[in-house]
Protein backbone atom coordinates (compact mmCIF):
# COMPACT_ATOMS: atom_id res chain seq x y z
CA UNK A 1 0.00 0.00 0.00
CA UNK A 2 1.49 3.24 -1.42
CA UNK A 3 1.52 6.32 1.69
CA UNK A 4 -0.08 8.89 -0.79
CA UNK A 5 -1.59 12.44 0.55
CA UNK A 6 -2.35 15.32 -0.43
CA UNK A 7 0.15 17.80 -0.05
CA UNK A 8 -2.53 20.69 0.22
CA UNK A 9 -3.45 19.09 3.48
CA UNK A 10 0.04 18.27 5.45
CA UNK A 11 -1.47 19.56 8.90
CA UNK A 12 -3.88 18.38 11.10
CA UNK A 13 -5.53 21.68 11.56
CA UNK A 14 -5.60 22.14 7.56
CA UNK A 15 -7.84 19.69 7.60
CA UNK A 16 -9.96 20.79 10.60
CA UNK A 17 -10.39 23.82 8.78
CA UNK A 18 -11.48 23.07 5.43
CA UNK A 19 -13.60 20.11 7.54
CA UNK A 20 -15.12 23.47 8.96
CA UNK A 21 -15.92 25.17 6.06
CA UNK A 22 -17.66 22.09 3.95
CA UNK A 23 -19.96 20.89 6.83
CA UNK A 24 -23.00 22.32 8.69
CA UNK A 25 -22.13 24.28 11.90
CA UNK A 26 -24.10 21.30 13.89
CA UNK A 27 -22.27 18.49 12.56
CA UNK A 28 -19.04 20.16 13.09
CA UNK A 29 -19.38 21.73 16.72
CA UNK A 30 -20.84 17.84 17.56
CA UNK A 31 -17.25 16.66 15.87
CA UNK A 32 -15.08 19.26 17.53
CA UNK A 33 -16.25 19.93 20.57
CA UNK A 34 -15.60 18.73 24.16
CA UNK A 35 -18.32 18.65 27.30
CA UNK A 36 -18.71 21.63 29.53
CA UNK A 37 -16.19 24.70 29.18
CA UNK A 38 -13.52 21.77 26.86
CA UNK A 39 -11.16 21.84 30.14
CA UNK A 40 -9.81 18.21 29.37
CA UNK A 41 -10.24 18.57 25.83
CA UNK A 42 -7.71 20.81 25.76
CA UNK A 43 -5.15 19.15 28.73
CA UNK A 44 -5.65 15.53 26.36
CA UNK A 45 -3.20 17.11 23.57
CA UNK A 46 -1.44 20.00 25.78
CA UNK A 47 -0.26 17.43 28.47
CA UNK A 48 0.50 14.80 25.73
CA UNK A 49 2.76 16.78 24.24
CA UNK A 50 4.49 17.73 27.23
CA UNK A 51 6.25 14.37 26.44
CA UNK A 52 9.41 14.56 24.78
CA UNK A 53 11.86 11.93 23.30
CA UNK A 54 15.60 11.70 23.35
CA UNK A 55 17.36 11.19 19.30
CA UNK A 56 20.85 8.96 19.32
CA UNK A 57 22.04 10.41 15.77
CA UNK A 58 25.15 8.65 16.67
CA UNK A 59 23.86 4.81 16.91
CA UNK A 60 23.83 2.07 14.02
CA UNK A 61 20.50 2.27 12.15
CA UNK A 62 18.58 0.18 9.66
CA UNK A 63 15.38 1.75 9.65
CA UNK A 64 11.86 2.22 11.16
CA UNK A 65 9.61 -1.08 11.12
CA UNK A 66 5.72 0.37 12.00
CA UNK A 67 4.31 -3.00 11.87
CA UNK A 68 2.45 -3.82 15.22
CA UNK A 69 1.44 -7.12 16.93
CA UNK A 70 -1.73 -6.97 18.27
CA UNK A 71 -4.32 -9.62 19.24
CA UNK A 72 -2.19 -12.02 16.84
CA UNK A 73 -3.01 -9.73 13.99
CA UNK A 74 -0.01 -7.89 12.56
CA UNK A 75 -0.52 -4.61 11.79
CA UNK A 76 1.02 -1.94 9.47
CA UNK A 77 1.25 0.81 12.21
CA UNK A 78 0.34 1.04 15.98
CA UNK A 79 -2.82 3.02 15.65
CA UNK A 80 -6.45 2.60 14.76
CA UNK A 81 -9.58 4.00 14.27
CA UNK A 82 -11.52 5.08 16.92
CA UNK A 83 -15.54 4.55 17.20
CA UNK A 84 -17.33 7.38 16.41
CA UNK A 85 -21.19 7.90 16.52
CA UNK A 86 -23.27 9.24 14.05
CA UNK A 87 -20.60 9.59 11.67
CA UNK A 88 -22.62 9.70 8.53
CA UNK A 89 -24.32 12.69 10.11
CA UNK A 90 -20.59 14.41 9.09
CA UNK A 91 -19.99 13.38 6.38
CA UNK A 92 -21.90 10.39 3.91
CA UNK A 93 -20.67 7.20 4.09
CA UNK A 94 -17.78 7.92 6.23
CA UNK A 95 -17.79 4.86 8.25
CA UNK A 96 -17.70 3.38 4.91
CA UNK A 97 -14.57 5.36 3.80
CA UNK A 98 -12.73 5.01 6.53
CA UNK A 99 -13.21 1.07 7.34
CA UNK A 100 -12.38 0.25 3.65
CA UNK A 101 -9.14 2.69 3.90
CA UNK A 102 -8.30 0.84 7.56
CA UNK A 103 -8.33 -2.69 5.94
CA UNK A 104 -6.09 -1.25 2.55
CA UNK A 105 -3.52 0.11 5.00
CA UNK A 106 -4.15 -2.58 7.55
CA UNK A 107 -4.81 -0.87 10.41
CA UNK A 108 -7.81 -1.93 13.49
CA UNK A 109 -11.59 0.08 12.14
CA UNK A 110 -13.92 0.27 15.61
CA UNK A 111 -17.41 0.51 14.80
CA UNK A 112 -19.52 2.49 17.34
CA UNK A 113 -23.07 0.92 18.15
CA UNK A 114 -24.72 4.07 17.38
CA UNK A 115 -22.89 5.03 13.86
CA UNK A 116 -24.70 4.60 10.59
CA UNK A 117 -23.26 1.50 9.17
CA UNK A 118 -24.10 -1.92 10.41
CA UNK A 119 -22.19 -4.66 11.40
CA UNK A 120 -22.59 -6.66 8.39
CA UNK A 121 -21.82 -4.06 6.08
CA UNK A 122 -18.59 -2.96 8.16
CA UNK A 123 -17.68 -6.59 8.32
CA UNK A 124 -18.37 -7.09 4.42
CA UNK A 125 -16.04 -4.05 3.86
CA UNK A 126 -12.88 -4.93 5.98
CA UNK A 127 -13.06 -8.77 5.33
CA UNK A 128 -14.11 -9.71 8.88
CA UNK A 129 -11.20 -7.78 10.36
CA UNK A 130 -13.05 -4.62 12.04
CA UNK A 131 -13.70 -4.80 15.61
CA UNK A 132 -17.14 -3.67 17.59
CA UNK A 133 -17.85 -1.21 20.25
CA UNK A 134 -20.83 -2.28 22.00
CA UNK A 135 -23.25 -0.05 24.17
CA UNK A 136 -24.32 -1.99 26.76
CA UNK A 137 -28.20 -3.23 26.05
CA UNK A 138 -30.17 -3.62 29.31
CA UNK A 139 -32.16 -6.25 27.80
CA UNK A 140 -30.39 -9.61 28.09
CA UNK A 141 -31.48 -11.12 24.88
CA UNK A 142 -30.38 -7.79 22.39
CA UNK A 143 -27.26 -8.35 24.13
CA UNK A 144 -27.15 -11.87 22.82
CA UNK A 145 -28.85 -10.68 19.45
CA UNK A 146 -25.55 -8.14 18.63
CA UNK A 147 -23.19 -10.77 20.05
CA UNK A 148 -24.50 -13.02 17.71
CA UNK A 149 -24.36 -10.94 14.84
CA UNK A 150 -20.93 -10.18 15.51
CA UNK A 151 -19.70 -13.75 15.54
CA UNK A 152 -21.60 -14.08 12.32
CA UNK A 153 -19.93 -11.62 11.15
CA UNK A 154 -16.15 -12.70 12.80
CA UNK A 155 -15.58 -9.31 14.36
CA UNK A 156 -12.49 -10.62 16.28
CA UNK A 157 -12.63 -7.92 19.00
CA UNK A 158 -15.28 -6.96 21.07
CA UNK A 159 -14.61 -3.39 22.72
CA UNK A 160 -17.23 -2.64 25.77
CA UNK A 161 -17.57 1.17 26.80
CA UNK A 162 -17.19 2.23 29.87
CA UNK A 163 -16.89 5.57 30.32
CA UNK A 164 -20.70 6.55 29.41
CA UNK A 165 -22.82 6.26 32.34
CA UNK A 166 -24.57 9.28 32.08
CA UNK A 167 -24.59 11.39 28.66
CA UNK A 168 -21.58 14.13 28.46
CA UNK A 169 -22.87 17.76 29.27
CA UNK A 170 -22.26 19.20 25.78
CA UNK A 171 -23.33 22.97 25.44
CA UNK A 172 -23.01 23.58 21.45
CA UNK A 173 -25.05 20.10 21.07
CA UNK A 174 -27.73 21.33 23.40
CA UNK A 175 -27.22 25.12 21.75
CA UNK A 176 -28.18 23.18 18.38
CA UNK A 177 -30.23 21.13 19.78
CA UNK A 178 -28.50 18.02 18.09
CA UNK A 179 -30.59 15.21 16.84
CA UNK A 180 -30.72 12.03 13.80
CA UNK A 181 -31.71 12.86 11.38
CA UNK A 182 -31.42 16.54 11.52
CA UNK A 183 -34.00 18.32 13.29
CA UNK A 184 -35.31 20.79 10.71
CA UNK A 185 -35.04 24.09 12.87
CA UNK A 186 -34.78 27.36 10.85
CA UNK A 187 -31.29 27.52 11.88
CA UNK A 188 -30.34 24.27 10.92
CA UNK A 189 -31.86 24.61 7.55
CA UNK A 190 -29.70 27.70 7.43
CA UNK A 191 -26.52 26.06 8.12
CA UNK A 192 -27.11 23.14 5.64
CA UNK A 193 -27.64 25.24 2.37
CA UNK A 194 -24.93 27.34 3.59
CA UNK A 195 -22.86 23.78 2.81
CA UNK A 196 -24.14 22.62 -0.49
CA UNK A 197 -22.15 19.59 -1.04
CA UNK A 198 -22.87 17.76 2.37
CA UNK A 199 -26.48 18.80 1.49
CA UNK A 200 -26.17 17.46 -2.06
CA UNK A 201 -24.46 14.50 -0.85
CA UNK A 202 -26.53 13.26 2.14
CA UNK A 203 -29.35 13.77 -0.20
CA UNK A 204 -27.93 10.88 -2.79
CA UNK A 205 -26.90 8.98 0.22
CA UNK A 206 -30.22 8.93 1.83
CA UNK A 207 -31.12 10.31 5.75
CA UNK A 208 -28.45 8.65 8.33
CA UNK A 209 -29.77 6.57 10.37
CA UNK A 210 -28.67 3.98 13.28
CA UNK A 211 -28.24 0.90 10.82
CA UNK A 212 -26.94 -1.69 13.24
CA UNK A 213 -29.40 -0.98 15.15
CA UNK A 214 -32.47 -0.60 12.78
CA UNK A 215 -33.89 -4.52 12.84
CA UNK A 216 -35.25 -3.67 17.17
CA UNK A 217 -36.91 0.13 16.47
CA UNK A 218 -40.01 0.19 15.28
CA UNK A 219 -40.07 2.19 12.04
CA UNK A 220 -40.91 6.42 11.63
CA UNK A 221 -39.84 7.04 14.97
CA UNK A 222 -40.12 10.66 15.83
CA UNK A 223 -36.80 12.20 17.47
CA UNK A 224 -38.67 12.17 21.01
CA UNK A 225 -39.52 8.40 20.53
CA UNK A 226 -36.00 7.92 19.30
CA UNK A 227 -34.21 9.43 22.76
CA UNK A 228 -37.19 7.13 24.59
CA UNK A 229 -35.84 4.02 22.78
CA UNK A 230 -31.89 4.97 23.06
CA UNK A 231 -32.50 5.48 26.63
CA UNK A 232 -34.98 1.69 27.74
CA UNK A 233 -32.73 -0.34 25.01
CA UNK A 234 -28.64 0.81 26.68
CA UNK A 235 -28.04 0.88 30.39
CA UNK A 236 -24.55 2.70 29.80
CA UNK A 237 -23.38 1.70 33.23
CA UNK A 238 -20.92 -1.55 33.13
CA UNK A 239 -20.27 -3.26 36.26
CA UNK A 240 -18.91 -7.07 36.98
CA UNK A 241 -22.26 -8.59 36.97
CA UNK A 242 -22.52 -6.99 33.40
CA UNK A 243 -19.29 -7.76 32.29
CA UNK A 244 -19.46 -11.60 33.33
CA UNK A 245 -22.19 -13.05 30.42
CA UNK A 246 -20.38 -10.76 27.97
CA UNK A 247 -17.12 -12.67 28.79
CA UNK A 248 -18.83 -16.05 29.60
CA UNK A 249 -20.31 -16.37 25.92
CA UNK A 250 -17.87 -14.08 23.26
CA UNK A 251 -15.18 -15.91 22.41
CA UNK A 252 -13.48 -13.62 21.19
CA UNK A 253 -10.96 -10.73 22.47
CA UNK A 254 -12.39 -7.96 24.93
CA UNK A 255 -11.55 -4.73 25.66
CA UNK A 256 -12.82 -1.92 28.25
CA UNK A 257 -12.74 1.17 26.63
CA UNK A 258 -12.56 4.40 28.89
CA UNK A 259 -10.54 3.38 31.54
CA UNK A 260 -8.42 6.09 34.06
CA UNK A 261 -7.90 4.87 36.78
CA UNK A 262 -5.73 1.64 38.51
CA UNK A 263 -9.12 0.45 40.29
CA UNK A 264 -10.63 -0.28 36.35
CA UNK A 265 -7.57 -1.79 35.28
CA UNK A 266 -7.34 -4.15 37.96
CA UNK A 267 -11.20 -5.01 37.47
CA UNK A 268 -10.61 -5.45 33.74
CA UNK A 269 -7.56 -8.22 34.42
CA UNK A 270 -9.73 -9.95 36.97
CA UNK A 271 -12.54 -10.41 34.78
CA UNK A 272 -10.03 -11.49 32.42
CA UNK A 273 -10.47 -9.30 29.72
CA UNK A 274 -7.68 -8.80 26.79
CA UNK A 275 -7.00 -5.17 26.83
CA UNK A 276 -7.92 -1.73 28.25
CA UNK A 277 -8.03 1.35 25.85
CA UNK A 278 -6.75 4.45 28.45
CA UNK A 279 -9.49 7.43 27.23
CA UNK A 280 -11.15 9.86 28.54
CA UNK A 281 -13.75 9.72 25.61
CA UNK A 282 -12.14 12.38 23.72
CA UNK A 283 -12.66 14.84 26.58
CA UNK A 284 -16.45 14.59 25.96
CA UNK A 285 -17.82 13.09 29.17
CA UNK A 286 -15.95 14.01 32.36
CA UNK A 287 -14.34 17.90 32.05
CA UNK A 288 -12.87 17.76 35.79
CA UNK A 289 -10.92 14.63 34.73
CA UNK A 290 -7.52 14.29 34.06
CA UNK A 291 -5.99 13.75 30.73
CA UNK A 292 -5.31 10.66 28.98
CA UNK A 293 -1.61 10.94 28.95
CA UNK A 294 -1.74 11.49 32.60
CA UNK A 295 -4.05 8.85 33.29
CA UNK A 296 -1.93 6.20 31.30
CA UNK A 297 1.24 6.78 33.33
CA UNK A 298 0.41 4.66 36.70
CA UNK A 299 -1.72 2.14 34.54
CA UNK A 300 2.07 1.06 32.44
CA UNK A 301 3.93 1.15 35.63
CA UNK A 302 1.74 -1.27 37.31
CA UNK A 303 -0.19 -3.26 34.96
CA UNK A 304 1.80 -3.32 31.49
CA UNK A 305 2.40 -7.08 30.76
CA UNK A 306 -0.91 -8.25 32.64
CA UNK A 307 -2.86 -6.63 30.01
CA UNK A 308 -3.08 -5.13 26.84
CA UNK A 309 -2.70 -0.99 27.61
CA UNK A 310 -3.90 1.35 24.53
CA UNK A 311 -5.08 4.80 24.71
CA UNK A 312 -6.79 7.67 23.13
CA UNK A 313 -7.58 11.13 23.47
CA UNK A 314 -5.72 13.84 22.25
CA UNK A 315 -3.99 12.21 19.47
CA UNK A 316 -4.14 13.97 16.43
CA UNK A 317 -0.22 13.49 14.94
CA UNK A 318 2.37 10.86 14.03
CA UNK A 319 4.71 12.80 16.74
CA UNK A 320 1.89 12.74 19.38
CA UNK A 321 1.30 9.09 18.44
CA UNK A 322 4.90 8.50 18.91
CA UNK A 323 4.50 9.92 22.70
CA UNK A 324 1.83 7.89 23.36
CA UNK A 325 3.59 4.54 22.36
CA UNK A 326 6.95 5.94 24.13
CA UNK A 327 4.77 6.55 27.32
CA UNK A 328 4.41 2.97 27.31
CA UNK A 329 1.19 2.35 25.47
CA UNK A 330 1.02 -0.38 22.60
CA UNK A 331 -1.37 1.00 20.52
CA UNK A 332 -3.07 4.49 20.13
CA UNK A 333 -6.63 4.90 18.45
CA UNK A 334 -7.93 8.16 17.21
CA UNK A 335 -10.96 9.39 16.87
CA UNK A 336 -11.56 13.49 15.46
CA UNK A 337 -8.61 13.04 13.07
CA UNK A 338 -9.58 10.68 11.29
CA UNK A 339 -13.08 12.35 10.70
CA UNK A 340 -11.72 16.20 9.96
CA UNK A 341 -9.83 14.22 7.12
CA UNK A 342 -12.96 12.65 5.62
CA UNK A 343 -15.33 15.29 6.21
CA UNK A 344 -12.28 17.54 4.33
CA UNK A 345 -11.54 15.28 1.87
CA UNK A 346 -14.52 13.26 1.21
CA UNK A 347 -13.74 9.51 -0.23
CA UNK A 348 -10.03 10.81 -0.59
CA UNK A 349 -10.13 11.38 3.38
CA UNK A 350 -9.22 8.00 4.78
CA UNK A 351 -6.32 6.83 2.80
CA UNK A 352 -5.22 10.64 3.09
CA UNK A 353 -4.70 11.04 6.85
CA UNK A 354 -3.82 7.32 7.52
CA UNK A 355 -1.13 7.93 4.61
CA UNK A 356 0.33 11.28 6.56
CA UNK A 357 0.32 9.84 9.86
CA UNK A 358 2.61 6.92 9.12
CA UNK A 359 4.86 9.07 7.04
CA UNK A 360 4.58 11.71 9.97
CA UNK A 361 5.18 8.58 12.41
CA UNK A 362 8.39 6.91 10.73
CA UNK A 363 10.40 10.27 10.04
CA UNK A 364 9.63 10.48 14.22
CA UNK A 365 11.21 6.99 14.77
CA UNK A 366 13.88 7.72 11.96
CA UNK A 367 15.17 10.99 13.47
CA UNK A 368 15.56 9.38 17.06
CA UNK A 369 16.67 6.13 15.88
CA UNK A 370 13.97 3.74 16.84
CA UNK A 371 14.15 0.30 15.05
CA UNK A 372 10.39 -0.89 15.92
CA UNK A 373 7.34 0.50 17.52
CA UNK A 374 7.90 -1.27 21.20
CA UNK A 375 11.35 0.43 21.31
CA UNK A 376 9.83 3.81 21.24
CA UNK A 377 9.53 3.76 25.66
CA UNK A 378 13.47 3.69 25.40
CA UNK A 379 13.68 7.26 23.42
CA UNK A 380 11.06 8.85 26.77
CA UNK A 381 12.88 11.84 28.27
CA UNK A 382 11.69 11.31 32.33
C1 LIG B 1 -17.97 12.89 17.49
C2 LIG B 1 -17.54 11.78 18.39
C3 LIG B 1 -18.39 10.69 18.62
C4 LIG B 1 -17.96 9.63 19.43
N1 LIG B 1 -18.77 8.53 19.58
C5 LIG B 1 -18.31 7.44 20.25
C6 LIG B 1 -19.08 6.25 20.31
O1 LIG B 1 -20.16 6.13 19.74
N2 LIG B 1 -18.56 5.22 21.01
C7 LIG B 1 -17.35 5.28 21.65
O2 LIG B 1 -16.90 4.30 22.27
N3 LIG B 1 -16.62 6.41 21.61
C8 LIG B 1 -17.05 7.48 20.92
N4 LIG B 1 -16.27 8.60 20.83
C9 LIG B 1 -14.96 8.63 21.49
C10 LIG B 1 -13.86 8.09 20.57
O3 LIG B 1 -13.98 6.71 20.39
C11 LIG B 1 -12.45 8.36 21.15
O4 LIG B 1 -12.40 7.89 22.46
C12 LIG B 1 -12.09 9.84 21.11
O5 LIG B 1 -12.54 10.46 19.94
C13 LIG B 1 -10.57 9.98 21.19
O6 LIG B 1 -10.20 11.30 21.27
P1 LIG B 1 -9.72 12.21 20.03
O7 LIG B 1 -10.97 12.57 19.29
O8 LIG B 1 -9.10 13.35 20.73
O9 LIG B 1 -8.79 11.37 19.20
C14 LIG B 1 -16.69 9.68 20.05
C15 LIG B 1 -15.85 10.78 19.81
C16 LIG B 1 -16.24 11.81 18.99
C17 LIG B 1 -15.30 12.95 18.74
Amino acid sequence: MKWEYNSKYPAIDDLRSKAKRKIPRFAFEYLDGGCNEDVNLYKNTTELREVELAPYYLNNYSGADLKTELFGHVYDAPFGVAPVGLQGLIWPNSPEILAKAAVTHNIPFVLSTVTTASIERISEITEGKAWYQLYHPADSSLRDDILKRLEAAKYPVLVLLSDVPSFGYRPRDIRNGLAMPPRMTLQNILQIMARPEWAIKTLIHGTPNFATLKPYMEKGLSMKQLGLFMNKTFSGRLNEERIKPIRDKWKGKIVLKGVATEADTELAIKLGLDGIIVSNHGGRQLDAGQSAIKSLEPIVKNYKGKIKIMMDSGIRTGPDIARTLASGAEFAFLGRSFMYSVAALGNEGGNHIISSLKTQLKQVMEQVCCANTAELEKHLIR
